[in-house]
């Protein structure tokens, strides 16, 4: 049997990041500061001060830590709490009302919510989870958010993201697969989960992290957009994908470059690592259907 466990994650990590990989791991055991997006359904202002990041399309703050989101007398909730990086793949997306739009692992839904807040209700969303208990999840947030009668474009689905395919191609405008993946900071942080660990993890997920992303382009029509992120630090999750796109389907897609204002680029996309700013890790990359 393979080394496992802490000495196995050191050596598979220390050798991807090199000389980084010490400072990226402290990083990932730090506490985590948060962007809060404005609920414009509640009415709720946040006060006139207070920093934000210069380049985001949503009305937000960043404190280190805010109270627990709450309901205001409208009866809905003054804001979502996320990490900045994970805003930055809605950004990439740019949902536009009237589009057809799928997010296809969707729960617990905070992404969802940005996209409906920029769709408006025009269009279709579709918010797709395979895991019933985390569908309930993003009932919760869209009702906790939303207005019911805002909701009418607002669907929720349970397909299998690596099969929907089998069912429908070339039908909408853009997908957002914000896969399953090794998030090394939860690893890091449950000494069970970190005892087990073993490269064969991330190289098991990039395989099915794969066929989602195949099955998202055959699902989006010519000429539409997939964007795929994670918060992995895997480079076999993130670039390695898409070199593999490359060697599958070299020709029938293009990627599209975009900077933001957090992050770094990377061989094929974006990714945030906390070492710097102390979002993330998140990767995202934009693609293109040619054919
Ligand atoms: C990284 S989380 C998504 C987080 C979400 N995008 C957000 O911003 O709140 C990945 C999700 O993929 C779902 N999932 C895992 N395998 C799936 C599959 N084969 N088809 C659809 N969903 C899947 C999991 O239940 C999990 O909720």
């Amino acid at each position: 049997m393979g080394l496992r466990g802490l000495e196995a994650f050191d050596l598979f990590y220390g050798e991807m990041y090199k000389e980084r990989w010490e400072d990226l791991k402290a990083s990932l055991s730090a506490p985590k500061k948060h962007v809060a997006i404005l609920n414009p359904h509640s009415g709720f202002e946040f006060p006139s001060e207070g920093s934000i990041l210069n380049g985001l399309s949503f009305k937000h703050q960043i404190q280190d830590i805010f109270p627990h989101p709450e309901k205001t007398t409208l009866g809905y909730m003054n804001y979502y709490l996320m990490d900045a990086a994970s805003i930055l793949a809605v950004e990439a997306l740019d949902p536009k009302p009237g589009e057809r739009v799928v997010d296809l692992c969707a729960a617990p839904g905070g992404k969802s919510f940005l996209c409906a807040l920029k769709m408006q209700n025009q269009g279709l969303l579709i918010s797709n989870d395979r895991s019933a208990s985390r569908r309930a999840r993003i009932h919760r947030i869209f009702d906790d958010f939303i207005p019911k009668t805002l909701q009418t474009q607002h669907k929720v689905t349970s397909f299998d993201a690596t099969k929907w395919c089998l069912y429908e191609k070339n039908l909408y405008d853009k997908v957002l697969l914000d896969a399953p993946c090794s998030s090394e900071r939860h690893v890091l942080d449950d000494a069970k989960e970190l005892s087990l660990w073993a490269p064969g993890r991330t190289k098991a997920l990039a395989v099915s992290q794969f066929a989602m992303l195949a099955s998202a382009l055959d699902i989006i029509k010519v000429g539409g957009t997939v964007v795929y992120s994670t918060c992995a630090l895997s480079k076999l999750e993130n670039d390695d994908i898409i070199d593999k796109l490359y060697k599958k389907r070299g020709g029938r897609f293009e990627m599209v470059t975009k900077t933001f204002p957090i992050g770094e680029k990377t061989e094929h996309g974006w990714q945030v690592l906390p070492d710097k700013e102390g979002w993330g890790p998140f990767y995202l990359t934009i693609i293109k259907k040619l054919k």
